[in-house]
């Protein structure tokens, strides 16, 4: 371990691993280690033996559920916007081509008391059930200025200019009740909490058109898709990736200890007595426990079920969002569905998974109104993380530490993470302006 490498990658979450990607891909001399002898950190697979010994203290399932290597659980599960921003780093990278993509089947949003598809358009929004008559006219105004506008055509901004119109503004302009503000918020624009109301009106304008642009890629009722076998897949073909520019990676380093010079700089890392040296350390939080502060906790339901979560027209794969107003809650839940039609269980059963950030100490309690929608359950497993953010300056320790991940079960906001870092690591910034339609490999 002679050699100076140029960054020294620690923990194989799925973050890490498209960081190493990328950056092998810019030519940069990468050496990715994991203490654990599998790929992913807290963003693994697990197969049933796996769930059983990390939830019952046993490995010896019921045979019932079926074989243990037909699983593949994700821990940190999330749909992918068809044209957003991971996939769209995934055909930049060419990383497609180890992976097989299947559509998701539908997206929901909980309103008073029920769950409903989400209208992504001005036809949706007339047929849903999720507004009154003068409130869907009303509504089909708004998505059609949404869906014309055009950042470089001012004739399509109605004399708004969206980078100081703030979100609250445009929406009073269109007099949309709060139970549509709700819908569109947090099940389309994908906010966390109600902060967007308030600032420019152009970042959501912009999501709800990612929305729709996604859901128009395929015929299927959802703008998200998913890979086959599940996300296990994502990290080891960004592995692949670096592989192919010459990164190194080792797995089962048992230690991994951050190296730091006199000025407090990262310069190396050791495992079992060997240093390697370097010039930056990209991690996870677990590596670098004094440079993190805990920043909230999440709490997370893990079911097995033999039918499909009641109310999604039968989806095989389907995202719920119940937003934190109609909860009476200061975060939003989320419910997660895939099945054997994504290869992730054995033919018959499904996984399904109800997350959010929590706010007590008893995940059965909190976690009630997402578990109340699932139907009868074969198994459930509960359990609590605690969230990171990074308290350091990489500008003086040269130490780039990833943020934990959120209870979303979509990706936007951990492609972000990956992307800040990516900028923050070579002060460049990715461009990802690919041709979407180029990118046939992500589609069935
Ligand atoms: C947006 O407006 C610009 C400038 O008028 C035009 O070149 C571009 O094609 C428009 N984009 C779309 C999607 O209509
Ligand atoms: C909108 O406002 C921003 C910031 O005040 C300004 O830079 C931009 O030129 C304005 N755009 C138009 C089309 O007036
Ligand atoms: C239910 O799913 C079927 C396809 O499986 C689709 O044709 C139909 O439009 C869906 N119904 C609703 C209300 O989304």
């Amino acid at each position: 371990m002679d050699e100076e490498y140029d960054v020294i990658v620690l923990g194989t979450g799925l973050k890490e691993c498209i960081l190493s990607g990328l950056l092998s891909v810019d030519r940069l001399k990468v050496l990715h280690m994991d203490r654990n002898d599998y790929y992913g950190g807290e963003s693994s697979s697990l197969n049933l033996i796996q769930l059983w010994k990390r939830f019952r203290d046993s490995d010896k399932p019921p045979s019932s559920l079926g074989p243990s290597r037909d699983y593949n659980v994700d821990m940190i599960p999330k749909f992918m916007m068809a044209n957003g921003t991971l996939v769209r780093t995934l055909i930049h990278t060419d990383v497609t081509k180890y992976l097989s993509f299947k559509a998701v089947d539908g997206s929901y949003v909980f309103n008073k008391g029920k769950v409903h598809k989400v209208p992504a358009n001005d036809m949706e929004a007339l047929k849903s059930p999720l507004m009154g008559l003068f409130e869907k006219r009303r509504a089909r105004k708004f998505f059609i200025y949404v869906q014309n506008y055009n950042e470089s055509d001012p004739k399509t901004h109605e004399g708004l200019n969206l980078t100081r119109v703030t979100m609250k503004e445009l929406i009073s302009k269109y007099g949309l009740d709060d139970n549509t503000v709700d819908f569109i918020g947090h099940a389309l624009a994908l906010h966390r909490d109600d902060r967007y109301l308030n600032e420019p009106a152009l970042d959501t304008v912009k999501r709800m058109k990612l929305y729709a642009e996604s859901l128009l890629r395929f015929q299927g009722g959802s703008p998200y898709i998913y890979p086959l076998y599940g996300l296990g897949e994502l990290p080891q073909a960004f592995a692949r990736l670096s592989a192919v520019y010459g990164g190194t990676y080792m797995l089962n380093k048992p230690e991994c200890k951050v190296e730091f010079d006199s000025e407090g700089k990262a310069c190396g890392v050791t495992s079992e007595g060997e240093t390697a040296r370097c010039k930056k350390v990209v991690c996870d939080p677990s590596y670098l426990p004094n440079k993190v502060q805990k920043v909230g906790k999440v709490a997370r339901a893990i079911a097995i079920m033999s039918h499909p979560i009641p109310n999604t027209n039968e989806s095989h794969s389907v995202q719920v969002i119940l937003p934190q107003k109609q909860l009476g809650r200061k975060s939003d839940m989320y419910l997660f569905c895939c099945s054997y039609s994504h290869n992730v269980a054995p033919k018959g059963k499904y996984i399904a998974f109800v997350l959010t950030e929590a706010e007590t100490d008893k995940p059965e309690v909190e976690l009630k109104p997402g578990i109340d929608l699932l139907g009868p359950i074969d198994e459930i497993f509960f359990e609590t993380y605690d969230r990171y953010e990074p308290s350091n300056d990489p500008s003086v320790d040269n130490c780039f530490i990833s943020t934990s991940y959120d209870p979303t079960t979509h990706f936007e906001s951990t492609v972000m993470d990956v992307l800040t870092m990516y900028t923050a690591i070579t002060g460049k910034t990715l461009d990802l302006s690919v041709d979407l339609s180029a990118a046939s490999a992500a589609e069935e």
